[in-house]
């Protein structure tokens, strides 16, 4: 994965101890949604099938992280951006800005399996709050399945609480079982 950094646009710039330089790409381009593609699947491949299952997995990659439907959803308000560390591709990030309710869905935060437990995960947390507080919006939600239990447990320690269960039909006969998190956001950093 080379040459991921759109110049035409200043990407943000994390800096943050023991990540070094961790750089936010906003994904527009056909070839970027091409690279959260590729992300997607390797991710969600290796995290998800103990959960899951690889069917799902695969229905779930086919319906949301295809190119096709990442550049819909991007078409719809979607904001993604690929984590970047030292020129490669660490992860990714979409969010779902909602000014009505004033609040700011995380719909995904992934970062490489060999690359965890760096930094890279809160430096890119950190990121979305500061988007939170640029925008006037007070709150991140997200949804998270109910057995993936480090990454709850990793949220919660980010600040996160669970606010309630929902199991929703996502077709294909498969269900989705989550807890939905929510993390108030100061409107100052503490
Ligand atoms: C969840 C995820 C995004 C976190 O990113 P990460 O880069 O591994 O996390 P970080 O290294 O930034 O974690 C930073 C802090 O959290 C702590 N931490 C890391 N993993 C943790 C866990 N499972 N439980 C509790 N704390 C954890 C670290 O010790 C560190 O704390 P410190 O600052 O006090 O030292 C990443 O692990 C991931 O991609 N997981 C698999 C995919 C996934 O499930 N994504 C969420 C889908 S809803």
């Amino acid at each position: 994965m080379l040459n991921l950094i759109n110049r035409s646009q200043k990407p943000f710039v994390l800096i943050k101890a023991g990540v070094g330089m961790l750089e936010t790409e906003p994904v527009n381009s056909a070839e970027q949604i091409a690279a959260v593609e590729r992300l997607a699947r390797e991710i969600w491949v290796e995290h998800h099938t103990p959960i899951i299952g690889r069917e799902q997995v695969d229905y779930m990659l086919a319906r949301f992280q295809s190119a096709a439907a990442i550049a819909r959803q991007i078409a719809d308000g979607h904001e993604y951006y690929i984590l970047v560390r030292a020129g490669a591709a660490a992860g990714y990030l979409a969010i779902v800005p909602d000014h009505v309710d004033g609040a700011l869905m995380l719909s995904k935060i992934y970062v490489r399996h060999a690359l965890r437990g760096a930094g890279i995960g809160c430096a890119a947390l950190d990121f979305v709050e500061k988007l939170c507080r640029a925008r006037h919006l007070h709150k991140i939600w997200l949804m998270v399945n109910r057995h993936n239990i480090t990454s709850i447990a990793w949220y919660e320690r980010m600040g996160f609480v669970k606010v309630k269960p929902i199991i929703q039909d996502i077709g294909g006969g498969y269900l989705t079982d989550d807890f939905r998190m929510e993390k108030r956001v100061s409107k100052n950093i503490e």
